[in-house]
């Protein structure tokens, strides 16, 4: 992460955020302010965030190979979970982002140890959800955790989401939803993204994780904006929500939590 960047953006936003009722495309407005006003505790937060528990208590070593960082070797679970799931409350607004979408099929790019599958997962056990993740040992402790959880609506496809992405898109066409969380750079984070966006229904939702971790990312962000198929987007800080579809008036928003 560059942390001068994140800080300026971050300030940035903390001047430019408006509330959700800002919104002038009715179906954002309703999509966004369902998620950021939404206060009720859904009965599976608490199921999945002891699993969490467990995770940063754990004191096992398993190797990874992160083709995100580059940097692969040994890290103890409790590590990872520490510093590479998304945090309850971003997992649980792209939970409620998802339940009130309702898509049919959903994809993750980034398993990690299935924190934020098994959120998305969970909202309907007859959605058809498919993650990807590239370190073998570390997708062996997801797939258990989805089998601690009973999660049977999840598939998970190990290997280089080079080669994992395009199987996945044919699998799951037309996808509904799509949570970017791997590889933050500027040109695979935009080489997926034109990927996922051409197996996309018309008007589904796509969440790209840590638009403004690096000047690399925050760029990515600015392309994905003025792609032709891209209807309205919403700044959250953490993560950008990309609402596809056509319309003239195209309407790009960045919003306080
Ligand atoms: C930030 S973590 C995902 C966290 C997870 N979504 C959560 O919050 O619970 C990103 C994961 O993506 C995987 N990854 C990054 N680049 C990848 C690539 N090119 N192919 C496959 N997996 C990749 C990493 O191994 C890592 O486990």
């Amino acid at each position: 992460m560059n942390s001068l960047h994140s800080a300026i953006k971050y300030l940035r936003h903390l001047v430019l955020a408006k509330r959700p009722d800002s919104i002038q495309n009715a179906f954002v407005k309703e999509a966004i302010t369902n998620i950021v006003k939404d206060n009720h505790q859904f009965y599976m937060f608490p199921v999945i965030e002891s699993l969490r528990a467990q995770m940063l208590l754990s004191g096992d070593t398993i190797h990874v190979e992160d083709y995100g960082t580059g940097k692969s070797g040994n890290r103890k679970i409790k590590n990872i979970a520490t510093h590479s799931l998304k945090s309850a409350k971003q997992a649980q607004l792209l939970f409620k982002l998802v339940n009130h979408l309702q898509p049919s099929t959903i994809l993750e790019m980034g398993t990690s140890l299935g924190i934020t599958t098994l959120y998305m997962s969970k909202v309907n056990e007859n959605s058809n959800v498919i993650t990807l993740e590239g370190s073998p040992e570390v997708a062996g402790i997801a797939r258990k955790n989805f089998k601690k959880l009973k999660a049977s609506n999840i598939e998970l496809i190990c290997g280089n989401f080079d080669t994992t992405l395009p199987d996945a898109l044919v699998q799951l066409n037309p996808l509904d939803f799509c949570f970017i969380d791997g590889n933050h750079k500027e040109e695979p984070a935009l080489k997926y993204f034109n990927l996922v966006v051409e197996q996309s229904s018309e008007d589904a939702v796509i969440v790209l994780d840590d638009i403004h971790w690096s000047a690399e990312m925050s760029n990515a962000w600015e392309h994905i904006k003025v792609h032709p198929k891209v209807m309205a987007t919403v700044d959250l800080y953490h993560m950008g929500v990309i609402f596809l579809g056509i319309t003239k008036v195209k309407e790009h928003c960045v919003i306080g939590l």
